[in-house]
């Protein structure tokens, strides 16, 4: 590739550079090529359905992306919700996101935003017949939110209930729910917030699931409690059940938190990041050893040095044509 097929990277407006390429409208572009008209029904209402997925450097220096394939597959799950059609399978965009990363060739850990979104413009408060297209960008991304202990608080806010915006949906127009809580929270000092069901019980935080740890067991919200289904939560309940970890979903109580050993919160984003103190109370165990053995083992996972996890990811064989 020369220099003159390698657009200059754009930024989020003080974030990091995005990467110069984007998946859009059926093609790779170049980033400054990918965008949409203010007339689009998602840009208006919020109609779409995204992914945050993770491309880690390997223990031996090469990328690999992880939960590439249950990304996609939560994907286009989520976008019958919105009554989207996609075309092309979770594998193809599995193929899609792997050359783009060879082409955005970033130096760190990345993170993928893939959408499925209403491109039509339309005014229309509705969803059927109106079309749907698939957009993918990355970014370098290291930790989200410190993975050495946080400052949460319990929003005012409830968590969107799933007769309201389904949590497991993963929809765009639900954050607004999630950036209320988190932007309340950051104004009072905090790092991130809780958020609570609408009869009061514990959901997940603004961008991510969350275990508490009482007497070496962990339990964690069902999904039934206006919860996404984390992937990584997912995959934190099975390292920890192979730590031997006896590991419980139910519904937990406000006041759990409060008088629990240790909580941490899991996610995409936030990898695995250990709670410091809830509402100004500290955890009750604030080395947090259960929470940085987890997180030590799902590190080893996501680099590649644990081949009990070495499914769970994606080589990206890099090209050294930039
Ligand atoms: C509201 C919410 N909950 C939980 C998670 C964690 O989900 P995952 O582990 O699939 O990234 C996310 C995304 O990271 C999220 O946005």
């Amino acid at each position: 590739m020369t220099a003159t097929e390698h657009p200059a990277a754009a930024t989020d407006g003080g974030g990091p550079a995005i990467g110069a390429w984007a998946w859009f409208d059926g093609s790779v572009v170049p980033i400054g090529q990918a965008q949409v008209s203010i007339a689009t029904h998602t840009f208006n209402y919020g109609t779409a359905v995204f992914e945050g997925i993770r491309a880690y450097r390997q223990a031996d220096g090469s990328a690999a992306i992880l939960f590439a394939l249950e990304h996609y597959e939560r994907l286009l799950r989520n976008a019958r919700l919105l009554r989207a059609n996609v075309a092309g399978s979770a594998q193809d965009l599995v193929q899609i996101t792997v050359d783009l990363l060879r082409r955005n060739a970033h130096e760190s850990d990345v993170y993928i935003r893939p959408l499925v979104y209403k491109s039509a413009h339309s005014i229309r408060v509705q969803l059927s017949g109106l079309e749907d297209r698939v957009a993918i960008f990355t970014m370098p991304l290291g930790d989200y939110l410190p993975t050495g202990g946080i400052r949460v608080t319990v929003s005012g806010w409830q968590r969107v209930s799933d007769n309201a915006i389904p949590a497991r949906g993963k929809i765009a127009g639900s954050y607004v729910n999630a950036a209320f809580a988190a932007e309340d929270a950051h104004v009072a000092g905090y790092d991130d917030a809780l958020l609570l069901t609408a009869d009061g019980h514990l959901a997940e935080a603004s961008a991510a699931n969350v275990f508490v740890v009482t007497d070496g067991e962990l339990t964690t919200p069902p999904l039934t409690d206006d919860v996404l289904g984390g992937i990584t939560r997912r995959a934190i309940i099975q390292v920890a059940r192979d730590a031997g970890y006896p590991v419980v979903e139910r519904r937990i109580d406000r006041s759990e938190l409060y008088l629990a050993d240790e909580v941490f919160l899991t996610g995409t984003g936030v990898q695995v990041a250990p709670i410091a103190s809830i509402d100004d109370r500290p955890v009750g165990s604030p080395a947090f050893p259960v929470a940085l053995d987890i997180q030590q083992r799902y590190f080893a996972a996501v680099r590649g040095t644990d081949a009990r996890y070495a499914h769970w990811l994606t080589p990206i064989k890099e090209t050294h044509d930039r």
